[in-house]
């Protein structure tokens, strides 16, 4: 990959659309991702978060438009060059599995072993423990999954995702299922990771608690495109109303009569204009 050192965006989406057969969820979106920033993507579920995230690293290619890792683009590689790729990458996903017969070190171990083909003594029970440490479940290491609770494991995908010690890290979100404290736990680490290693993290969350601590960009997708973009306070103040009950966590009148009336809300259509600032 001929790395453009000149680009000052980690990340660089330009233009894509995705379609599922007539059904388009990104509709023409251009969005830069700043190198050892934390951007996180907010919007109604099914809006199309993971879809989007998704292209980062080529899981999925767009119907149009164009994807770029440090100055290159990516969307159109082979997947064989993809993978090399993807080694830049930590991900957790919302349906981030882990192998139930591999015991959580295991886990932990698999994408180092795919990549390096790390030997049983090289440092693996060492990178682990850190691994583990670093999201309070020291002395986990010989569980398996099916012994943990759904927060644990959460938590071990996320030991998982940083084994590699990623440049970049995208999470699904990573908060979703955990009691407040153990939400916490993971925006701090995910602080951590920008502070100390300057990780860059994408975080897609619907917990705009956790939204607001971590992140230095908040963008917001709706009806397939990006309807607010900015800094917490700018999000907390955005004037479309889409974007407050967004975040404030209400049903807008008009979907609560059509509630109320016993039909189903479909998402408000609303005119690309009615989001600018
Ligand atoms: N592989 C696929 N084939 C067809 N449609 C898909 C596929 N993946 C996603 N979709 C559709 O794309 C839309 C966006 O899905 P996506 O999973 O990105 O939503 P989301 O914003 O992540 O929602 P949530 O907050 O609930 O996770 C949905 O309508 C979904 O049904
Ligand atoms: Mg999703």
């Amino acid at each position: 990959m001929g790395e453009n050192q000149n680009s000052q965006y980690i990340i660089e989406v330009k233009n894509l659309t995705k379609s599922f057969g007539s059904k388009v969820v990104l509709d023409n979106i251009s969005l830069n991702i700043e190198k050892g920033k934390t951007t996180v993507i907010i919007g109604p579920s099914g809006c199309g978060k993971t879809v989007f995230v998704k292209h980062f690293i080529v899981l999925l290619r767009p119907s149009s438009g164009e994807v770029y890792f440090k100055g290159s683009r990516i969307d159109d590689l082979p997947e064989k060059q993809i993978s090399g790729i993807r080694t830049h990458f930590g991900f957790l996903f919302q349906a981030g599995a882990l192998f139930d017969s591999l015991s959580v070190a295991e886990n932990i171990l698999f994408p180092v072993r795919q990549d390096y083909g790390i030997s049983e003594n090289s440092g693996a029970d060492e990178l682990v423990k850190s691994k583990l440490a670093m999201v309070g479940l020291d002395g986990f290491q010989d569980y398996f999954p099916a012994k943990l609770s759904g927060g644990q494991r959460k938590r071990v995908a996320l030991a998982r995702a940083i084994a590699l010690n990623p440049e970049v890290i995208l999470y699904d979100e990573p908060t979703t299922g955990l009691d407040p404290i153990r939400a916490d736990v993971i925006n701090e680490l995910i602080l951590k990771l920008r502070r100390g290693l300057g990780v860059t993290s994408i975080v897609v969350t619907h917990d705009m608690t956790s939204a607001y601590k971590i992140a230095d960009r908040i963008v917001m997708l709706h009806n397939g495109k990006i309807v607010a973009d900015g800094d917490a306070e700018k999000i907390r103040n955005h004037p479309h109303p889409t974007v407050q009950q967004f975040i404030n966590g209400q049903v807008s009148e008009d979907d609560l009569a059509v509630l109320r009336m016993g039909g189903t809300v479909f998402e408000t259509q609303y005119l690309p204009d009615d989001f600018k600032d």
